[in-house]
């Protein structure tokens, strides 16, 4: 298993559309999990999109107990999701800070829906169903938007609430600048 590159806005790979995963449970797909957490914990990352990595498919890993990239956000399950569909389930949005691992050092402003279904499958191909709030509807939103090419800032209404996270999150300074 394997730390992977990750990369950065301006790379065109972060711009595809992702394309769906059809072989369950194989080797391969174990190996690219297996290699995503450890590139995830590596960098103590909420979550991580297969595209960062620079592979072009629909999966997603996400989960912590206790963050420091996000200290005081509640836990959310640790999770392998693979052609993931979300559902809002409700109209408004609220706006939350963001960072992302391939977005380095800065953070912001990000308009979210606060409540939404998720569907897709697990590694083996069973059936994943949630309805989620909070952070871990954030968090999903935000990597699942990986696999249609979006990086946050394309979400933003506001971009004076775009800035450096040892500016914005002085408290955050040295776990956001890798
Ligand atoms: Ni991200």
């Amino acid at each position: 298993m394997a730390v992977r590159e990750i990369l950065k806005m301006g790379d065109p790979r972060l711009l595809r559309v992702a394309q769906p995963v059809r072989e369950f449970d194989t080797p391969e797909l174990h190996a690219l999990v297996a290699d995503m957490f450890d590139t995830l914990r590596a960098v103590d990352g909420a979550g991580l999109a297969a595209p960062q990595i620079g592979v072009d498919l629909q999966l997603v890993i996400f989960g912590f107990t206790h963050n420091p990239r996000y200290p005081g956000r509640e836990a959310v399950p640790q999770t392998v999701l693979l052609n993931p569909v979300i559902t809002p389930l409700a109209d408004e949005l609220v706006e939350g800070w963001e960072g992302c691992l391939s977005v380095p050092g800065l953070r912001g402003l990000v308009p979210r829906h606060p409540r939404v279904r998720y569907a897709g499958q697990d590694l083996q191909g069973r059936p994943i169903e949630r309805e989620v709030g909070g952070f871990h509807a954030v968090v999903v939103q935000h990597e699942c938007d990986h696999l249609i090419g979006r990086l946050y800032p394309t979400r933003m209404t506001d971009l004076t609430k775009l800035g450096y996270t040892e500016v914005l999150f002085p408290e955050l300074a040295g776990v956001d600048d890798d």
